[in-house]
């Protein structure tokens, strides 16, 4: 076990190299959480596997404006510093990065990263944008912090796949680790949107993991239609008085939705949302046995 002292606190990319050269220098390795802040047990998770991986712990913590679409959730997405820094420093990570924007966006700045393909369908379809802004922002954190081993959630399985697409392509030193998604005893996937949800919401969006989980049951017991993999989803979520944002199957790794049969393993992903509150949840059929 680590001793539990305070992260080193940085703001800037120069103190974030600085920190990071430091124990570079005696051959150390970085394991890197990048994360927008209002930290839950999920992202602990996560730290806890990059401690793992490597000999020292970086989480960033920076609520990235070019994710967010214009009518989303930016200004209202919940920011805590003091809090989240002390549940780092409960999990014994080293640095913790909080850039403001004009650091992470220098002035006159217009460079994008895009990922072709991947990015078309299911939260690429109805939040334009988006992968752009998270790509691009994934990049200039790797750019900044430089060879590690970056640990992201499956619960954001169509980010983890442009992460590992991108990064690949643009040739980045960075080893990047997918770990599977953890939820609440009854099922809800931990996010730090939950903190939106009533009480009544809250009991509303279990449909979603009750969805996944008769998708995983029918797909073991031989099921392979897409159509009856998705319909047992669309009426929990309906009956749960849920909108619908999409309920796909889809190819775990091109993301292309599958029109008629699954193959040994697909993706089941739902995005829908609880009063204002969108949320997203998937498993792996095929792979993981689901909520
Ligand atoms: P954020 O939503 O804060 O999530 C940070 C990391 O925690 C992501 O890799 C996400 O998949 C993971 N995560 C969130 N909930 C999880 C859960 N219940 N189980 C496992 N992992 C979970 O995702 C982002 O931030 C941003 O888009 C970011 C990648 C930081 C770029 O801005």
């Amino acid at each position: 076990m680590k001793p539990l002292t305070s992260p080193k606190l940085v703001h800037t990319v120069a103190d974030l190299r600085g920190a990071i050269a430091e124990r570079a220098r005696f051959g150390e390795t970085l394991g890197f959480v990048p994360t927008m802040g209002a930290l839950h047990e999920g992202h602990r998770v996560l730290m806890r596997e990059a401690a793992r991986r490597a000999s020292f712990t970086l989480v960033s913590i920076f609520v990235n404006p070019t994710q967010f679409g214009p009518k989303e959730d930016l200004s209202r997405y919940p920011r805590d510093l003091p809090g989240d820094v002390e549940k780092c420093a409960a999990e014994g990570v080293d640095i913790v990065f909080a850039p403001t924007a004009l650091e992470m966006y220098p002035e006159g700045e217009r460079t994008r990263v895009h990922v072709g393909g991947l990015t078309e369908h299911l939260c690429g379809a109805s939040r334009p944008g988006h992968f752009d802004g998270v790509a691009t922002v994934v990049a200039k954190l790797f750019s900044a912090s430089g060879p590690c081993v970056a640990v992201f959630g499956r619960k954001d399985y169509q980010q983890l796949q442009v992460i590992r697409r991108f990064t690949r392509d643009l040739l980045i030193p960075v080893e990047i680790l997918g770990v599977p998604t953890v939820r609440e005893a009854d099922g809800l996937a931990l996010s730090s949107r939950n903190a939106f949800l009533s009480a009544e919401e809250r009991q509303r969006a279990l449909s979603i993991p009750r969805g996944l989980g008769s998708a995983v049951r029918a797909f073991a017991a031989g099921e392979r239609g897409a159509a009856a993999l998705k319909a047992p989803a669309v009426e929990a979520l309906q009956a749960a008085g849920l909108r619908i944002d999409y309920v796909e199957l889809a190819g775990p790794e091109d993301l292309v939705p599958v029109k008629e049969t699954a193959g040994d393993r697909a993706l089941l992903a739902i995005a829908a949302f609880a009063g204002a509150t969108r949320l997203i949840d998937n498993v792996v059929l095929g792979e993981e046995t689901g909520p």
